[in-house]
């Protein structure tokens, strides 16, 4: 077991991980455990743009910005802090540029800004030109950017480390991390004043999703598994377009350069479910359109997918503007998108809950705001809450920027008044005792059947439309998958880049995860954002108008409710 000091340690190293070191590199000694190489992280997917009310383009004000993220949101958004988001958001975009990532231009050789969905002018007038963008390479471009200018200022990063456990005094302060070195297998204790989670999304609970094979929610489970709460996990986001079957990403940018989504019929149907923003409507509204197309047989030949059609666009604004999104069309489907649609249905794409925080990153454990000394998310892992029950596309990019240097700030402001704790004897016996269970036993079940499992019913019960049996079905699924659990095995007994063992670490986080979810959707009788309840169709803001927070107890769950933050807009109709 090797041992290891530093001031901050952050886990992940995506947008959020790399802004909060890049706060601290240079003032406090920093260390970055990642279980990808830096640059594969999955910020590096998102395609499409970062919001910010630059109004390069068009005219554009933080102050629209907020309402549309706060009616994007279904209204379950903290406006305290969606008032942060919007208004930093112009700081950070030009950050970026300062720190060299090569934006698209303007003729006028300006940040280029482009229509997403639920980005209105003026209140909701029609779409506004919002996200700036690198052609649909935002997010890669963004990662490297951050890379690079962390290795500059020489953050220390522990590539392929994957996180095994948060180490807590007999306080409650958390004090570091225990990981496991992929490449040997070797345990790694970091000792740290500040712990910062950043390790993002879990959208790999789902079968068909847009997310990267890392986006297990480890940094969510092991959180959870040391009885800080989840927060809104219900609020799962299905993106409207990922290729059929697959799930790989296309971006919603591809709309907003003016695609439109087309039934078997060839209708452009979304403008009959929102005549003013038509293809721009929102994500959850999307995807509830395409849903209902498909249940009333007007899927392509009547199966299960729409398509995105592009053709009227020349080739020129495919090339320069799309060109990964098309050549995705290309290499995975076959399908030429400058000639024929592309078949796309919704797929699971962000995880709007997550480790409750306030705006500072701090995480709390309650709905009093009680913060966990020592331990601080930001980015996808985290709820602010900015996203509330929806997200709006390109926001995320901006939660990364903008919370992530939050965490940063904050750390650095409490790095005085915390010291390097006496740790408890042996912080590693926990993991170490994990993992001989799953490398010892010579029988029992394998981890990719369990996760297989756990996939198909998530997908099945739990995606645009749920209602309670399918939920109580699912449920019971995940109960009986976290019982085969317990005996669980790995083929794979040596220490070398050991993956089954590793994969078999993720689902357990996996399984806890789909578990809150499931109880919360079942719990929450109404429909609001992307938690659509076909057997409870309307938004209840009279009993829930609140946050769900589920607490590890025992083998089970216990939840309870944290009031949302309403400063500037109280809750209405959403029409768009
Ligand atoms: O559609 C997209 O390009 C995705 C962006 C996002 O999720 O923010």
């Amino acid at each position: 077991m090797a041992f290891h000091r530093y001031d901050v340690v952050v886990v992940g190293a995506g947008g959020a991980g790399l802004s909060a070191a890049l706060e601290l590199a240079g003032e406090a000694t920093v260390a970055v455990i990642t279980k990808l190489y830096p640059t594969r992280s999955h910020t590096g997917a998102a395609q499409g743009g970062v919001a910010a009310s630059l109004g390069n383009v068009e005219e554009d004000h933080w102050e629209w910005h907020l309402y549309d993220t706060i009616k994007g949101g279904d209204y379950l958004v903290d406006q305290d802090a969606a008032e942060i988001l919007v208004k930093d958001a112009i700081d950070a975009v030009v950050g970026l540029e300062h720190m060299g990532l090569p934006f698209s231009r303007t003729p006028e050789g300006k940040i280029a800004q482009r229509r997403f969905g639920g980005h209105t002018r003026n209140f909701g007038e029609g779409p506004v030109m919002r996200a700036c963008y690198s052609a649909d390479r935002t997010g890669h471009m963004i990662l490297t950017t951050l890379y690079q200018n962390s290795v500059k200022n020489k953050v220390t990063f522990f590539d392929e480390y994957h996180l095994l456990d948060l180490i807590f005094t007999e306080d409650g302060t958390c004090s570091g991390v225990v990981a496991y070195e992929l490449k040997t297998g070797e345990l790694h204790v970091i000792h740290a004043k500040a712990v910062i989670l950043a390790t993002g999304g879990a959208g790999r609970v789902f079968k068909i999703t847009s997310n990267a094979m890392a986006s297990t929610g480890d940094g969510m489970g092991v959180a959870f598994r040391n009885g800080v709460p989840l927060m809104d996990l219900e609020f799962m986001q299905f993106h409207p377009t990922g290729l059929a079957r697959l799930g790989i990403l296309v971006s919603e940018a591809a709309r907003g350069e003016g695609g439109i989504v087309r039934n078997s019929t060839g209708e452009a149907f979304a403008a009959r479910y929102a005549p003013t923003m038509k293809d721009l409507a929102p994500r959850d509204m999307m995807s509830r359109f395409i849903h209902q197309e498909i249940k009333e047989g007007r899927g392509i030949d009547g199966k299960d997918y729409v398509l995105l059609d592009l053709t009227h666009l020349s080739s020129e604004t495919i090339a320069e503007k799309l060109p990964d999104i098309s050549d995705f069309a290309r290499v995975y489907l076959g399908v030429e998108p400058t000639e024929e649609g592309i078949p796309i249905q919704p797929t699971a794409h962000f995880t709007m809950g997550g480790i409750p925080t306030n705006n500072d990153g701090q995480v709390i454990r309650d709905g009093e705001g009680t913060v966990v000394p020592g331990l601080y998310a930001a980015g996808e892992c985290a709820c602010v809450s900015i996203h509330g029950a929806n997200r709006l596309g390109t926001n995320s990019l901006l939660e990364l920027l903008v919370f992530g240097r939050r965490a940063g700030k904050q750390v650095m402001r409490d790095l005085d008044s915390l010291e390097f704790a006496t740790l408890p004897k042996s912080p590693e016996t926990a993991s170490v005792e994990r993992i001989d269970a799953l490398r010892g036993r010579t029988s029992g079940h394998r981890a990719p059947e369990i996760r297989a499992k756990m996939q198909e019913s998530m997908t099945e019960n739990l995606s645009v439309s749920r209602e309670e049996a399918g939920i109580v079905e699912t449920l019971g699924v995940i109960q009986q998958l976290k019982r085969d659990y317990s005996d669980v095995t790995v083929d794979d007994k040596g220490s070398v880049y050991n993956i089954d063992l590793m994969e078999a670490l993720e689902l357990e986080h996996m399984l806890n995860i789909a578990e809150v979810m499931c109880q919360g959707a079942l719990d929450r009788q109404e429909s609001r954002g992307a938690h659509y309840r076909a057997d409870f169709a309307k938004r209840d803001d009279v009993n829930w108008l609140r946050h769900t927070m589920a607490y590890k107890q025992g083998q089970g769950l216990s939840m309870a409710y944290k009031p949302v933050t309403i400063t500037r807009f109280e809750p209405k109709e959403r029409t768009y």
